[in-house]
Parts: structure tokens; C-alpha cells; sequence
């Protein structure tokens, strides 16, 4: 299997023996993270965010450290020759000059596919407006694999902002390369985008639902995420549907004993903080799991590991 070289621009570029193969090579990016390695030594990597992160950025930065590289980045499009109108083709072409290979988060749906038509080097897609997220989605198949030990027959549900949440998007079309059962848990107006639930229903049983009680003891799996308040056209419709759903300890009261409770972060309060002390509480562990994922994903890509 070859990964170097390649875009991670949709995670259904990917098969499912390539993403078993990658989520083995997080495995043995664990002790890394304690001892670091020179395994990217003399590698930059240039982090293009144009939209807020705390997660995604630090984590491709704090990898790349970790292997022995180094990076550059542009986080503010204010501070930076897009505020003068720069496009991002030619912000593109001008920083592949200087990197190895380029992490790029962005607010329209299109920007990753194009900077990777455009670039020589490889793209990795940090979020594509409401597309988008395919490492998180990896990450995330990571934690339950961790936690599992396995994918398949596994019933998973999706909670929250389906419509805009880019992750929820990934995540879909990531389970549904295994044989799982997907709960899509949202209010009327942000179910599941349409042509994500068309795709996905072709491999895997779908559920669609509001009613979070009567899921709970079917699943194995509560996957979290929050309004993407940034996307909605209408913040009053925001403010009306925002407080739809959260996850407290009375919610997880017939859950199954070993049910775990996931989210991408950041979150807002969709999940009360009580619910971090419980043992199904796994979204901090989830951020370590990126880690070694993205440590996993950079040393494959370029071309450090077969
Ligand atoms: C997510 C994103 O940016 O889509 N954050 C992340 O990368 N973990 C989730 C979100 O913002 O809700």
C-alpha cells in the first residue's frame, strides 16, 4: 500500500483496508508520543487555517514535533496576504515552495479539493466549511477501535448538527465502510445531509431519529457534536433549536455498561461537565487518539512509512 504523496481531501478516497491500515499504523505511533523520533526529521509542514482551531492545528503541529519535523502556518487570513486579496490558488502555489506538505482548513466546501488540483505537494483537509473533516473521522475510528477493539457490529449514533457538522459527515461515511448500524440523532431541520444518508444507507442500516431515551440502551456508541452555530443563515433559528439536545448523567441512566460517549469538541453545552467524570466519558482520551493519528497519517503520507 502506498500513501505517500497522496491527499487526504474526503475520507471516502479511502477504502477500508487503507483506513485499517492507517489506523495500525497509530498503534505503533503510541510510544512516540512519549520519546519522540527523527522519523520526519529535515520535514516542514505549513498549517493554512482559515477558520478557528485549537484541536486540529495544535495537533498536526505537536505530531510533526514529535516525528523530528517542523512547521510554519498561517492562522489568520488578517495577518496574512489573503486579507489583501490573495486567492488561494496562489497561496497555494506560494507556500509549497517552502513545506513539505500543507494542512488546510477553510470556510468553503470546495477549498481543499481545489488546493490539492492545484499543489505538488500532498493536501490534507483540516475541515471544508460544512463538507468535510476526514482525520477527525479517522481519529474517531481510532477511539472506538481502541476502545472495542473492533468496528464491525458495533451500533453507533451520531448526535446533534448533521446538517452543517463536517465531522458528522466524515464519521458517516467512515462507519459505513464497516458493518455498522448508524443512528442519526438530530432535530427536523439538521438531519443528516441528504446525499451523506444516500451513500451511507447503501452499505449499512440506517436509523434516522430525534428521541435521544429511546436509542440510548441500543447503542454502542454516542458520538456528540455541537451546533455549528457559525453556519446557520438564520441565528434565530440557532438560538430556538440550540438547546435541543444535552447529555447529562440521567441521560446515560440505561445505557449500556460500557457505552461510550464521544465528541469532536469544541464543546459548548451539549454535554454537562458531570458526564466527564463517568467511565463512558471518552472525548479527552479521543484528543490523545488524534495525536497518534495524525502522527500515523503525516509519516505515511510522507512517505516515512509504507
Ligand atoms: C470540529 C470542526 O472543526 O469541524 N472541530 C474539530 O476539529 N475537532 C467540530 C466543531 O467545530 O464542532
Amino acid at each position: 500500500m502506498d500513501f505517500e504523496g497522496r491527499d487526504i481531501v474526503s475520507i471516502r478516497d479511502y477504502n477500508r483496508v487503507e483506513v485499517e491500515h492507517i489506523l495500525e499504523i497509530a498503534e505503533l505511533m503510541e510510544p512516540l508520543t512519549k520519546s519522540s523520533s527523527d522519523m520526519l526529521k529535515g520535514k516542514i509542514l505549513a498549517n493554512i487555517f482559515l477558520e478557528p482551531s485549537t484541536r486540529t492545528r495544535l495537533s498536526f503541529e505537536a505530531a510533526i514535533l514529535r516525528l523530528g519535523g517542523s512547521y510554519i502556518s498561517i492562522s489568520e487570513a488578517r495577518v496574512s496576504a489573503i486579507e489583501k486579496g490573495e486567492n488561494l490558488v496562489d497561496t497555494i502555489r506560494v507556500m509549497e515552495n517552502y513545506v513539505d506538505i500543507i494542512i488546510l482548513r477553510h470556510s468553503l466546501e470546495g477549498a481543499a479539493r481545489l488546493a490539492a488540483e492545484v499543489a505538488y505537494i500532498p493536501i490534507i483537509n483540516a475541515g471544508s466549511g460544512a463538507g468535510e473533516h476526514p482525520t477527525q473521522a479517522l481519529l474517531d475510528l481510532y477511539t472506538i477501535k481502541k476502545e472495542y477493539g473492533k468496528i464491525d457490529g458495533l451500533n453507533i449514533a451520531i448526535l446533534g448538527d448533521l446538517k452543517y457538522g463536517r465531522t458528522t459527515h466524515s464519521l458517516a461515511y467512515a462507519l459505513s465502510l464497516f458493518k455498522t448500524t448508524l443512528y442519526f440523532v438530530s432535530p427536523e431541520s439538521l438531519k443528516m445531509r441528504g446525499e451523506v444518508l444516500e451513500d451511507v444507507s447503501k452499505r449499512v442500516k440506517v436509523i434516522e431519529t430525534k428521541d435521544v431515551p429511546e436509542i440510548i440502551p441500543k447503542i454502542d456508541v454516542l458520538y456528540v457534536t455541537r451546533m455549528q452555530k457559525e453556519r446557520f443563515p438564520d441565528l434565530e433559528v440557532y438560538e430556538k433549536i440550540k438547546g435541543t439536545y444535552r447529555i447529562n448523567r440521567n441521560s446515560l441512566r440505561n445505557a449500556k455498561r460500557n457505552m461510550i460517549v464521544m465528541h469532536p469538541l469544541p464543546r459548548i453545552d451539549e454535554i454537562a461537565p458531570e458526564v466527564d467524570q463517568t467511565p463512558n466519558s471518552k472525548y479527552f482520551k479521543q484528543v490523545w487518539y488524534g495525536l497518534v493519528t495524525r502522527m500515523a497519517l503525516l509519516s505515511l503520507v510522507l512517505g516515512a512509512i509504507k
